[in-house]
């Protein structure tokens, strides 16, 4: 009798261990509050939730490092890695893949009355050099700021880790360094070109009339036309705002707080997605896009032809002020 009697104890026993080991887990998990946050078993989430942060302590002065997570965090950490991507990838492809259309059904705006031969000064030295230095630093800042968004996803498949770190490294190096110069470079376009930037009534009609870019159309525009006027102002003010921005990351915690940082880093990640953009419409226009334009920046000069297509009001405005220097000036150098 003793056999069946200590088996049956034996099954009593097993069963009431199995009851144990199923029933307390649910308990602990219906039950927040009673969260031991340095239990093994406790799940990120589930603190979360509980504390809405996750938080642990530390013996450095900087009591902000405590901190693991916020619910914030995890918010921004979404748009870093979804939200900004889409807006980049259809900002830079929509308006690659325009500009491609655009060119296979316009080609190149041609000088329609061909090149007379005669040349005309458009931008002098300090023009070009500020231009120069300004392009060189936003396209290398636009390629380092693209790795922090798309490097990853992008570029470590194609690379080891060793490899796509040490890039990354220089790329943040550039990105740092060339702040500096890019802002002076913005600082300085400000006020180079501002005299001949000012919006007016002729912009209007330039836009109505599309800019002359369809057909064979040549509306009349002073020195800079709507189109460049409107590359100027998001130059400049697109120029500050990605500067102002980007010194907010790049100096953390200055006046700020996470919720600040968080901010300063969605509106620098959106601004360069559009300017980037913005800027491939500029450079389209500069290179393939028209004939005759890329020498003004680049020799400084423009045929006289292309000025009377382009800005027929500009070249009248110069031919006036020459001719009324040439008149003041015999009297002064007789000799010649
Ligand atoms: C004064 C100029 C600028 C400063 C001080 C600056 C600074 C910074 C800093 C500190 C970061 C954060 C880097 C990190 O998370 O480690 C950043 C990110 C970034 N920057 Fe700039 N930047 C400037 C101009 C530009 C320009 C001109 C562009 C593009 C045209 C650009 C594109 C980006 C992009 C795409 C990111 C990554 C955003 C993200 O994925 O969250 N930046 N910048």
């Amino acid at each position: 009798m003793t056999a069946p009697v200590a088996t049956f104890r034996i099954i009593i026993g097993a069963l009431a261990l199995l009851w144990v080991a199923v029933s307390s887990h649910p308990v602990a998990a219906q039950q927040p509050t009673a969260v031991d946050p340095t239990a093994n078993s406790v799940n990120e989430q589930q603190l979360l939730q509980q504390f809405k942060r996750i938080q642990g302590r530390g013996s450095i002065p900087d009591t902000k490092s405590y901190t693991i997570e916020q619910p914030a965090g995890r918010d921004w950490r979404h748009f870093h890695e979804v939200t900004l991507r889409w807006i980049g990838a259809i900002a830079i492809l929509g308006v690659l893949g325009l500009l491609v259309i655009f060119y296979l059904l316009r080609g190149m705006v041609r000088i329609e009355s061909g090149r007379s031969g005669q040349t005309i000064l458009r931008f002098n030295a300090a023009e070009r050099f500020v231009h120069w230095m300004t392009a060189t630093c936003f396209i290398i800042l636009a390629l380092s700021g693209l790795n922090i968004t798309f490097g990853k996803p992008l570029l470590l498949p194609l690379m080891s880790p060793e490899a796509f770190t040490a890039w990354s490294e220089w790329a943040k190096y550039a990105h740092n360094y060339l702040s500096f110069p890019f802002t002076l470079g913005v600082i300085l376009i400000f006020f180079t070109w501002i005299a001949g930037n000012i919006p007016n009534r002729v912009d209007v009609e330039w836009f109505r009339r599309g800019g002359g870019m369809i057909g064979h159309d040549h509306p009349p525009a002073y020195r800079f036309n709507g189109g460049q006027k409107l590359i100027y102002w998001i130059v400049v003010l697109g120029g500050s705002a990605i500067a102002v921005s980007g010194y907010l990351l790049m100096f953390p915690f200055y006046g700020t707080d996470i919720q600040t940082m968080q901010n300063a880093e969605m509106a620098h990640g959106v601004i360069a997605m559009l300017f980037i953009a913005a800027m491939l419409g500029h450079i389209y226009i500069g290179t393939i896009g028209m004939e005759g334009a890329f020498e003004a920046m680049g020799e400084g000069t423009v045929d006289i032809n292309w000025a009377k297509e382009h800005h027929e009001l500009w070249l009248e405005h110069d031919a006036r002020a020459r001719s009324n220097q040439l008149r003041t000036q015999p009297a002064a150098t007789p000799g010649e």
